[in-house]
């Protein structure tokens, strides 16, 4: 019978009948493992959310981002990307209680799409509304910002800090994440794992590591230093965005500045075009990102891509009918007739960076 004290706090029995639905955003592992113990099986006796609600949607907290990533559209000088705005707290609360209602096994949201989420004035405020609503955070960033703001934003405890980097040192990160410094960075990391200490704080961080060409040797300092720190690493390939791949499959000649994160790629975006093509009848990498809720709520088609909308505002459309758009968009079909809905996350590529890792560092791509 099931230890009453992980769910109950009296000396109750769950009665046999009983099936369990695994809610946290946190510590779901450790649950599992003492469920497995007492003889509980996943599947027929439990199951996680993730199970019952594999969307993770993206909600663009931040339309403004302080770089200029030379692989990241952010930097394309023939159609600037300006700085848009900021989603207001209020707004925000609208927008995740209207996914909760429509999506009511929500466990995670992402709090970024082409911003960075931790130039949000109110960000504390919004990991706020999420613990509240129980719902976790997933948090990508490029950490190149003022020291003294990180303090508020990890008391309120994100669930995930992806903190992306692509080099150790100045000299090839201040190349690839361009406008970023990298002793900023440096310093800001060690606050990061400062904070985790100081208030105790289960976020899962990770350095996730960006490999080219020029960086791939400098990934044992960064693991070192995720050591030190209390970080996970992940490590992948570092690609050029699916807008320049697009550009590229269209003959469109690429940006300078793209161009050189494409000469960085250790797999060619040709060759990685061309074995996408081999899997052009697989489904589309990113479906589960989904819907992609930018501030000032136009609903994007898709996370990969800045420029195609589905609709004009969130708020007058309910996720049926964003699905059903999404699913007869044409920029879908375009995207698809060139095979870039399997650009991202080819297998035979993760198994290449892992290989490659531990022949020139002597390490796994995860830890
Ligand atoms: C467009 S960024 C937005 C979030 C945030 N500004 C950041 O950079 O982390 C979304 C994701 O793209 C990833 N990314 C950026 N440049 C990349 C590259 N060259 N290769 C692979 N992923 C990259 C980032 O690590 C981030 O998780
Ligand atoms: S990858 Fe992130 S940090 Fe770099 S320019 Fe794009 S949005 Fe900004
Ligand atoms: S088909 Fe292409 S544009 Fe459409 S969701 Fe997939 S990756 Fe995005």
């Amino acid at each position: 019978m099931l230890t009453p004290d992980l769910f109950l706090n009296g000396d109750e029995e769950l009665p046999e009948s009983s099936f369990i639905i695994l809610t946290l955003s946190k510590g779901i592992s450790e649950v599992t493992r003492r469920l497995t113990n007492e003889g509980f099986t996943e599947g027929k006796n439990f199951i996680r959310r993730t199970e019952l609600s594999p969307v993770i949607p993206a909600i663009e907290i931040s339309g403004v981002c302080n770089l200029r990533c030379i692989a990241c559209p952010r930097s394309d000088t023939r159609h600037p990307f300006e700085n848009g705005g900021f989603m207001s707290v209020e707004d925000y609360e609208k927008v995740l209680s209207k996914l909760l209602q429509e999506l009511p096994m929500l466990h995670l949201v992402s709090l970024f799409i082409w911003g960075d989420p931790l130039l949000h004035p109110k960000l504390p405020e919004i990991l706020k509304i999420n613990s509240r609503l129980g719902v976790g955070s997933d948090i990508s960033t490029n950490l190149n910002i003022k020291t003294e703001k990180l303090e508020e934003i990890m008391k309120a405890n994100p669930t995930y800090l992806r903190l992306s980097c692509s080099g150790f040192g100045s000299k090839n990160y201040e190349v690839t994440h361009a406008g970023a410094k990298w002793d900023l960075f440096y310093k800001n990391c060690f606050e990061v794992s400062r904070l985790m200490k100081k208030y105790d704080l289960d976020t899962g961080v990770e350095l996730y590591f960006h490999v080219n060409k020029a960086n791939i040797l400098e990934y044992k300092d960064i693991v070192n230093m995720a050591r030190q720190l209390g970080f996970r690493t992940a490590a992948v390939l570092s690609m050029c965005f699916p807008q320049y791949a697009m550009n590229f499959a269209e003959n469109i000649p690429l940006p300078e500045s793209a161009q050189k994160a494409k000469d960085l790629m250790l797999v060619s975006m040709e060759e990685v075009l061309e074995a996408a093509k081999g899997e052009n009848e697989k489904p589309c990498t990113a479906t589960n990102g989904f819907p992609n809720i930018n501030w000032d709520l136009s609903v994007l088609t898709c996370c990969n891509f800045n420029q195609d909308r589905i609709a004009a505002n969130f708020f007058d459309i309910g996720t049926d009918e964003l699905i059903k758009l999404k699913n007869s968009s044409e920029f879908c079909k375009k995207c698809i007739s060139h095979s870039i809905h399997r650009y991202y996350g080819l297998r035979k590529y993760d198994n290449f960076v892992k290989d490659l890792l531990m022949e020139k560092c002597g390490l796994p791509a995860y830890i």
